[in-house]
């Protein structure tokens, strides 16, 4: 039977507890994820597509079906290529349903045959973002609570030397 393959794209920059929960869910709902580094023209990344699928493959290498990836261009004519059946995002709030709810359809509309599939963060994720993350280390304080442990140095770091 042919693989049930699934991506999850976002921006990632950085990896979070939110995003590890949902990849992690996705992959046992899944045969296959591809984790997908992918570029929203609206947002200036501060790590390297590179340095994003290091942080991606560090907290995700206790699972064995996943893939990590880049791509830009349009997430449709990447799910099309790779024969994947769907795309998993996470919903945080209601206030993230109506851009989500806009981006499934669109997706839908140029690529058929995939479904988006919407998964709830837990509670404790709820709050979390990749900005928030950012602006927390930029000032010096703690993500301990925000990113795992194996790429906290690394986001620390990079905002001990240099602004958002
Ligand atoms: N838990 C915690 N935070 C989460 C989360 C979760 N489960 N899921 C997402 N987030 C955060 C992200 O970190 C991000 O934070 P930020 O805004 O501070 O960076 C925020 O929620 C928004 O995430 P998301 O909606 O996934 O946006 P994104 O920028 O990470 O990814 C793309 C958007 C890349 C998937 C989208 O722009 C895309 O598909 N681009 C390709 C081009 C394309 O096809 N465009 C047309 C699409 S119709």
């Amino acid at each position: 039977m042919r693989k049930r393959i699934a991506v999850c794209p976002g921006s990632f920059d950085p990896v979070t507890y939110g995003h590890r929960d949902i990849i992690r869910r996705a992959s046992e709902i899944f045969d296959e994820v591809i984790v997908l580094v992918s570029v929203n023209h609206s947002k200036n990344p501060s790590f390297s597509v590179t340095e994003r699928i290091d942080m991606i493959k560090a907290v995700t290498d206790d699972l064995d079906n996943i893939e990590i990836d880049s791509f830009n261009g349009l997430l449709a004519d990447y799910v099309k290529k790779r024969e994947a059946v769907a795309i998993v995002k996470g919903l945080r709030a209601v206030s993230d349903f109506e851009y989500e709810f806009q981006q499934a359809l669109a997706n839908k509309k140029l690529y058929d045959g995939a479904e988006t599939v919407f998964l709830t963060t837990k509670p404790e994720n709820m709050f979390i973002s990749s900005s928030v993350v950012k602006q927390i280390a930029q000032l010096g304080g703690d993500i301990t609570d925000f990113v795992p442990g194996k790429v906290k140095d690394i986001i620390v770091e990079r905002f001990s030397k240099r602004p958002l």
